[in-house]
């Protein structure tokens, strides 16, 4: 197979685009900033349409994983309109691309398309973001949704686990590098999150690619947690200090952007994969068992 990866210098795209590749598949491999250490490396600013016309034209590829995105919250609400170019015109471009050359199209989405109003959510519930990147990240999908293409939605949170040198921290890594420094910090107490280990994530779209999966999928770790219990988590498995992590609430960091508590339901991907997402505990000790082997 020929799999086309945007993003995969990022936390994501870049396990996405290694699994495929050592899995022997032929993986074309988009960044733009930053060079990674994976073959077939392709420096393009996908909100160019021309480039990614000729990108498709030159690769043809069978399947294309979009990855890339801006994924700074805060910045997608303070510039709007890059936020827009970035996440929404990219799209439009690549689903373009895909539909002139009958490629399939798996997009990496967020739980920010939702509020958070409802208990828990499932695939078929509507999408009613409230800060900006998540209304750039349900357009996207608008835009894969109204093509003829066949698509794969899968709609994460907060994936982590070790990251490479030029990459921005997981919130796992962010943690400790705090606690490495041995000072007291403050974590959210009321932002609550479906944190996924990354290598699941992969594994499920390796299986819903291999099984024909089609349509939207909440790709998740099943616990629902607070920033600040999960620090907590995180020291214990990784012997540190966990007096050094003071609760805070979010509306004394002054944010522009809101963040929806939004709890999803990941029973479809496990139901339709058989995989089951790692709890946080199993992710943080494979993490730890692993030995920091991302970390720059
Ligand atoms: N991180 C999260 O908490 C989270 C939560 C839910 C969903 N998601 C979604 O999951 C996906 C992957 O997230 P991530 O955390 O891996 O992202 P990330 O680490 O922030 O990486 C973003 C990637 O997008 C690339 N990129 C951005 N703009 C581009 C452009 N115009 N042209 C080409 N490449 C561009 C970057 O390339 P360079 O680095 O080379 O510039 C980088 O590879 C995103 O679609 C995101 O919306 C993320």
């Amino acid at each position: 197979m020929r799999i086309l990866v945007t993003g995969s210098s990022g936390r994501v795209g870049y396990q996405i685009a290694n699994y495929f590749y050592k899995n022997r598949n032929e993986v074309v491999n988009i960044f733009m900033r930053n060079k990674t250490d994976l073959p077939n490396q392709v420096m393009l600013d996908i909100t160019e349409k021309e480039g990614v016309d000729r990108l498709f034209n030159r690769y043809k590829p069978d399947i294309v994983i979009h990855s890339a995105a801006l994924t700074n919250v805060e910045l997608c609400e303070t510039s709007k309109e890059f936020a827009y170019i970035y996440n929404v015109r990219a799209t439009e471009n690549i689903v373009s691309a895909c539909e002139k050359n009958r490629s399939r199209i798996i997009f990496l989405s967020t739980s920010f398309v939702y509020s958070g109003k409802k208990r828990i959510y499932n695939e078929e519930d509507q999408k009613d973001p409230i800060n900006y990147y998540g209304v750039t990240k349900a357009q996207a999908e608008e835009v894969i949704t109204r093509s003829d293409l066949d698509f794969l939605i899968l709609r994460t949170d907060q994936p982590y686990d070790w990251i490479r040198n030029w990459q921005q921290d997981s919130n796992v890594t962010r943690v400790l590098k705090k606690l490495e420094a041995n000072l007291e910090y403050e974590e959210i107490i009321d932002w609550y999150n479906n944190p996924t280990f990354i290598p699941d994530l992969v594994r499920a779209i390796s299986k819903l690619i291999e099984i024909g999966g089609k349509g939207i999928y909440h790709a998740v770790g099943k616990e629902y947690i607070s920033r600040y219990e999960w620090a907590l988590k995180i020291a214990d498995v990784f012997n540190k200090d966990k007096t050094l992590i003071k609760p805070i609430e979010s509306s004394k960091l002054k944010m522009k952007s809101k963040r929806p508590n939004a709890n999803l339901s990941n029973k479809k991907i496990e139901k339709d994969t058989g995989i089951t997402f790692a709890t946080i505990n199993q992710g943080l000790e494979i993490m730890k068992t692993s030995g920091n082997i991302f970390i720059g």
